[in-house]
């Protein structure tokens, strides 16, 4: 990554795991395995019903909370959902958007992210947006615009201003829970294209000073040489993050 213009931001996805009990213990004992590492940002996203405890948890240590989701309407009849200013309200930071379960198995589109992308920045949350590829798409070669076009649209009517707010996560939806992770080139690669789409479209300052985070069976063992790419800044992770050695690991590969 560029260090110059950004900060690492290794974002933990405990996705439908942990409860508020577990979440304290869990957070209790990562907190000791990362103090002091200051050189990332260190983000728990965690289940609707855990933030209260995991807010409380991290008072007075420099972890952030984040959501998993988020819906655009600022309040109404949408039972189930719940909105940005709630979250706010709740003490979150983060939010993740259109990560590739809900695209899979929620209907989420391009569309509904870029909805969500611009609720949130009105409310003050910072979103990872995910964007990333099928197996069925790498196949067939076309990777590359699979994600501009998924990066574009998530951008839709974002200004300059709020878009160096905004984390792209790149999850290869092939590697994702499926211990096969991109290669570090293969992830630079389509890293670098996500930012030349930002560069296009918001010129380079502000394409530089975007995090852009690399997510997919991202392990201890494999996040060093993931991190040491140029266009790599961080790491959505699954799986390992609800270990807290193993993410504590990563956090130490981005030091
Ligand atoms: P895994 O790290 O379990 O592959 O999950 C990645 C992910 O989807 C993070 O959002």
């Amino acid at each position: 990554m560029n260090k110059n213009v950004r900060k690492a931001i290794i974002a933990g996805n405990w996705k439908m795991n942990m409860t508020p009990s577990e979440a304290k213990k869990l957070i209790a004992e990562l907190i000791p395995a990362v103090e002091g590492k200051n050189g990332c940002e260190i983000v728990l996203c965690v289940p609707f019903v855990d933030i209260p405890a995991a807010v409380e948890a991290v008072q007075g240590t420099s972890l952030k909370i984040g959501a998993q989701n988020v819906h655009f309407e600022k309040s109404g009849a949408f039972t189930g959902e719940i909105s940005a200013a709630m979250l706010k309200e709740c003490g979150v930071e983060y939010v993740v958007i259109g990560h590739s379960e809900r695209r899979q198995y929620f209907g989420e589109t391009d569309e509904t992210v870029n909805l969500r992308m611009k609720a949130a920045l009105a409310a003050g949350l910072k979103p990872i947006v995910c964007v990333g590829e099928l197996l069925s798409q790498r196949d067939r070669g076309i990777t590359n615009e699979t994600v501009s076009a998924q990066t574009k649209i998530a951008f839709l009517d974002v200004s300059a201003e709020d878009a160096v707010k905004v984390t792209v996560a790149y999850e290869p939806v092939w590697a994702i829970g499926t211990g096969r992770t991109a290669t570090a080139e293969q992830a630079e690669e389509v890293c670098a294209v996500i930012r030349s789409v930002l560069a296009e479209k918001y010129g380079n300052d502000v394409a530089e000073a975007v995090t852009v985070q690399y997510g997919g069976s991202m392990k201890p063992s494999n996040a060093a040489e993931l991190l040491a790419k140029y266009d790599v800044d961080g790491g959505l992770i699954g799986g390992a993050s609800l270990k807290a050695a193993d993410f504590a690991a990563i956090v130490d590969a981005a030091q």
